[in-house]
């Protein structure tokens, strides 16, 4: 088990937006390290239930230890993937929620351990997963995709403007050897792109654009909020599907997304504002709700963070 921790953001804020009550049950697409879900747990109590997902196995099984040892007896349900699957694994086992989270990217205890190789500030393999159990690794992205692949990636998923540089630069190292580790691949960038006075290390956009495409987060987020909108339909009786089955959400659902970046956030709130001018949710956070300076002081993490929220159903 990990020895590093990982700081729940926003914790007031998505209590309040949940609004959890005795009895609920409350689904965690990120259970992460269970910072959220435990508060949760507390909150819904003995007859309450708890979901927990996550696609880190580690996480997870620390997530159900933690709810299970200090949650006040809520029943607990751990189920590991990713969170796209999340909705047809509940209905499929007849499980509906009341109140759903998504803090999207990756825990403190991911980015710390240097053995993920999620960081360019520690040496580790070049791995970037958060399932270790399936599909590609960043060294493989790094060492087998086409230039245009690689600049198209760095581009769309790190805004990164010198996309093109560090591509070519990619090539040419790894046709001496194959780039294998955090730091190597970091060496390569700082080759060809310089560091801005005041600015970040120049490897920032392209790790957060390999983690991105390694983890497909933007696809997985995607598919997720297609399932909350098909579920707001469904609540409002508006498919034939909905009246025909139970489905994950119940009637009134509170849905969170924590997003940590722009990338994360268009879609979430596009798909927000959709289901609430259709008349089938209610915004519980207008404008999206951010991290107060003291918080921002306590965990630099929240600094990034804002909070969309809605309930299902009409007004
Ligand atoms: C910010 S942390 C969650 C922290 C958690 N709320 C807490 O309080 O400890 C994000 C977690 O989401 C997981 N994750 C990210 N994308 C995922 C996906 N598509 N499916 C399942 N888990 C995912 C990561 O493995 C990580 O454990």
């Amino acid at each position: 088990m990990s020895e590093f921790r990982h700081i729940p953001v926003l914790p007031l804020q998505v209590a309040e937006a949940l609004a959890p009550r005795p009895g609920e049950t409350y689904v965690d697409c990120t259970a992460g390290r269970g910072g959220h879900a435990l508060t949760m747990a507390r909150a819904v109590g003995p007859s309450g239930t708890i979901i927990l997902n996550d696609a880190d196995a580690g996480n997870l099984s620390a997530a159900e230890a933690l709810v299970r040892a200090e949650g006040g007896g809520a029943r607990v349900v751990a189920l590991q993937g990713n969170f796209a699957s999340l909705p047809r694994r509940m209905e499929d086992a007849g499980l509906s929620a009341d109140m759903v989270l998504a803090d999207l990217g990756f825990s403190s205890t991911q980015i710390e351990d240097a053995g993920r190789g999620f960081s360019f500030m520690r040496s580790g393999p070049l791995d970037m997963r958060f399932d270790v159990t399936r599909g590609l690794t960043a060294a493989d992205l790094v060492n087998k995709a086409s230039e245009r692949e690689l600049v198209r990636i760095l581009r769309e998923w790190g805004e990164e403007q010198a996309s093109g540089r560090i591509a070519r630069a990619i090539l040419e190292a790894r046709s001496m050897a194959p780039i294998e580790t955090t730091e190597r691949l970091a060496e390569v960038i700082r080759s060809v792109v310089g560091r801005k006075p005041g600015g970040g290390d120049p490897a920032t956009k392209t790790f957060q654009a390999l983690r991105i495409a390694v983890n497909d987060e933007i696809g997985s987020l995607e598919a997720l909020l297609a399932q909350i909108s098909r579920a707001a339909e469904n609540a409002a009786g508006a498919s034939k599907e909905g009246r025909d089955r139970a489905g994950w959400l119940a009637g009134g659902a509170r849905v969170c997304v924590l997003s940590f970046h722009s990338l994360e956030d268009r879609p979430v709130k596009a798909c927000f504002a959709d289901i609430c001018r259709r008349g089938l949710a209610v915004d519980l956070a207008r404008g999206g709700w951010t991290a107060s300076e003291q918080e921002i002081a306590g965990n630099p993490r929240s600094r990034s963070a804002r909070l969309r929220a809605v309930r299902l159903g009409g007004g």
